[in-house]
């Protein structure tokens, strides 16, 4: 049975000061604190990971981060490596979101290495997929989805821990979330290529929506077959509407 994740991208948002509060207020969520099937995930900027680390244990919310190097060390100026992360407490990476693809020219061969890099670390990659308007509109979302992902299952030796999160680029940020069928059509195709690739990790492979989800879609949206969890970003800036969201899930 898979789990449900719930991982709220920050992105570059809020504050070191806003860190505690916000925590506290999930940590008042049942589920989030107790539910089994349930993985609470937060996604924030690098300056706010040692604290966060210090403030999660005796709550069930994990730490993750939104980008990563693929080498351990070097002379890469500016860049922050997995290694780095695991040891101040990260275990699931945002990888390859269309932001860092669009504004910071990271390609498919780029993000399949920061992904193989942090599986063989034994951490969770949130791996991000997802066709822009154009592409939707020239009839090339599937295409699009195809070759991203498969950039990355090519290069590795089981998915094990990658999680995929189909973001249509036209729904992210704007209010104009994909249908629950829009969404539902392209995650079971998701899902189709990672059985083509490993039979036996389908069934068990975390796909998550993001793109606009808030609390009106986000029951739907979690309702449908193949979508296991949500990455939300501004819905999810304000830790009672974050909330709301997961319990509208249960
Ligand atoms: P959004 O962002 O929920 O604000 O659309 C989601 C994402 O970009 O991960």
């Amino acid at each position: 049975m898979r789990k449900i994740m719930m991982a709220a991208n920050w992105k570059m948002n809020l504050s070191l000061a806003k860190l505690a509060g916000y925590i506290e207020t999930l940590k008042l969520n049942r589920s989030v604190q107790s539910r089994d099937g349930l993985e609470t995930v937060l996604a924030m900027p690098f300056p706010f990971l040692c604290k966060a680390n210090e403030l999660l244990p005796g709550t069930r919310i994990r730490l993750g981060a939104q980008n990563a190097h693929w080498q351990d060390r070097g002379a890469f100026t500016g860049e922050v490596s997995l290694a780095m992360l695991k040891e101040v407490g990260v275990s699931a990476v945002i990888l390859g979101h269309s932001e860092r693809r669009q504004q910071f020219g990271e390609d498919d061969e780029m993000i399949a290495r920061k992904v193989k890099s942090c599986i063989n670390i034994g951490m969770q990659a949130i791996l991000c997929i997802g066709e822009t308007l154009k592409e939707r509109e020239q009839g090339e979302t599937f295409s699009v989805v195809k070759r991203q992902l498969e950039a990355v299952l090519n290069i590795l030796s089981s998915p094990g821990k990658l999680v995929v999160a189909y973001e249509p680029v036209w729904a992210i940020g704007n209010g104009n979330s994909a249908t629950a069928a829009q969404a539902q059509e392209v995650h079971h195709f998701i899902r189709n290529i990672v059985r083509g690739k490993v039979a036996s990790a389908a069934d068990d492979t975390i796909l998550l929506y993001g793109g606009s989800m808030n609390l009106s879609n986000v029951s739907e949206l979690i309702s449908q077959p193949d979508i296991d969890g949500g990455l939300i970003g501004g819905a999810a800036l304000d830790p009672v509407t974050f909330s709301q969201m997961i319990d509208a899930v249960f």
